[in-house]
């Protein structure tokens, strides 16, 4: 296998032994076959040497850590996720979850106007239901867009939805439920092309799938650290297209937010002309240390070489589960998923909970099935011995039945 780094031809037999080099930093991988990474990445040794780090300034420094370097973290850590998602410095900013740097971005706008809809998937990550759902009392309208599938969801029809009294299109570039990897840009072209802004969230693609937010040109992306970026929890994060973020005024910020937060002023803010504009309060230190480590070996790596080898893995487990006579709720095309696949047998929820008991760790979405992902640590032996355990929980079960 070649695959092209960069720019670079690299032998594909030198790359997987570069990646396998990488095992040693994740000590999970010693104990199971970890292919869950669409939820909970490896924990990288790197995250326990910051995090002891964030516990030493803790320690010795005590408040004086705030100015030596704590409150400029969140720039530090949204810098080193734009290398990785195409965003330009000084975008990126940290919040504690996807779900309030959504929140962050919808509060630039009103809704009690013509222009007020908000245009949804029904396969989206319920987070974005809920949380839009909530602005109908402020005059939003919802319109969910059916895609008459569990596996993909037609983006024409999301296109066709959009209309000059949309004012936000939020969407996810790969489906949590399938691992499908849905084509933006068409949505993003057809959102402009009539004023409504779009929100990406790039939580199932950052750290698998290449992400360039800057050529999408979308308007907000969304998205958290936990899964393919082997971050920790409480570190989401925001990007705000840079031509806009100084045009926006949002509503849901706090001190942190504010042009001089030091000066501690009162009244209405003066928004800072930075990233900050958007902030709340104080920054979640733990948490951006434990983010950083999954970004800088993320960012070492590089997305095109994890994807690379995510393909290889993803087809091999395809082939493998389509063998053993499993169905698939994936896309099969390449360019069609993201890092993970979907794997339906009967009785899934039995099977999952079996498999992780025989040390194969993976998830089960109720109306999918069971959620298997190799990241740039697995191995093509970990996914034979997965599918092979998987035909061996199914036979017994078919036995005992
Ligand atoms: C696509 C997608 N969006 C949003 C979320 C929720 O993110 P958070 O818990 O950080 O708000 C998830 C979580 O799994 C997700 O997969």
């Amino acid at each position: 296998m070649r695959i092209v780094t960069q720019g670079t031809h690299v032998d594909g037999a030198r790359t997987d032994a570069a990646l396998d080099s990488w095992r040693r930093e994740f000590p999970i991988l010693d104990t199971c076959t970890y292919l869950v990474s669409h939820s909970l990445g490896a924990m990288p040794q790197r995250a326990v040497t910051y995090l002891a780090r964030f516990a030493d300034e803790w320690t010795r420094r005590g408040v004086r850590a705030w100015h030596e370097g704590w409150w400029e973290m969140g720039r530090e850590v949204g810098d080193l996720l734009g290398r990785i998602v195409g965003a330009a410095p000084g975008t990126i900013t940290m919040h504690q979850n996807a779900t309030i740097a959504q929140a962050i971005a919808a509060s630039c706008m009103t809704w009690d106007v013509p222009r007020r809809k908000i245009v949804l998937q029904d396969l989206d990550f319920p987070t974005n239901h809920y949380l839009f759902e909530g602005l109908r009392r402020y005059g939003a309208e919802i319109v969910y867009v059916p895609s008459g599938s569990s596996i993909s969801a037609p983006i024409d029809r999301l296109v066709d939805a959009i209309d000059e009294h949309t004012a936000l299109v939020p969407i996810s570039l790969v489906l949590f439920r399938s691992g499908a990897l849905q084509d933006v840009r068409p949505v993003v072209e057809r959102a402009h092309h009539v004023g409504a802004r779009v929100i990406l969230d790039v939580y199932q693609a950052a750290g698998t799938v290449p992400v360039d937010l800057g050529a999408l040109g979308v308007d907000f992306a969304v998205g958290g650290s936990v899964k393919w970026l082997c971050g920790g929890p409480g570190a989401g994060y925001l990007y705000v297209r840079p031509d806009l973020a100084g045009t926006l005024r949002p509503s849901f910020i706090g001190w942190a937010a504010h042009e001089s937060p030091f000066e501690f002023a009162t009244g209405p803010v003066r928004y800072a002309s930075g990233p900050e504009r958007f902030q709340s309060g104080t920054p979640n230190v733990p948490s951006l240390y434990s983010a950083r480590a999954g970004y800088e070996i993320v960012a070492e790596i590089g997305v095109q070489a994890i994807r690379a080898r995510s393909l290889a893995l993803t087809r091999r487990l395809m082939d493998a589960a389509r063998t053993a006579g499993f169905r698939l709720n994936t896309p099969d095309a390449d360019h069609e998923r993201g890092g993970s696949v979907i794997v339906d047998v009967p009785n899934g929820e039995a099977a999952a909970a079996e498999l992780i008991r025989r040390g194969v760790i993976i998830d089960h979405r109720p109306g999918a099935g069971i959620r298997m992902a190799p990241h740039f640590y697995n191995t093509e032996e970990e996914i034979d011995r997965a599918i092979a355990t998987l035909v061996e929980i199914a036979g017994e079960q078919k036995t005992s039945a």
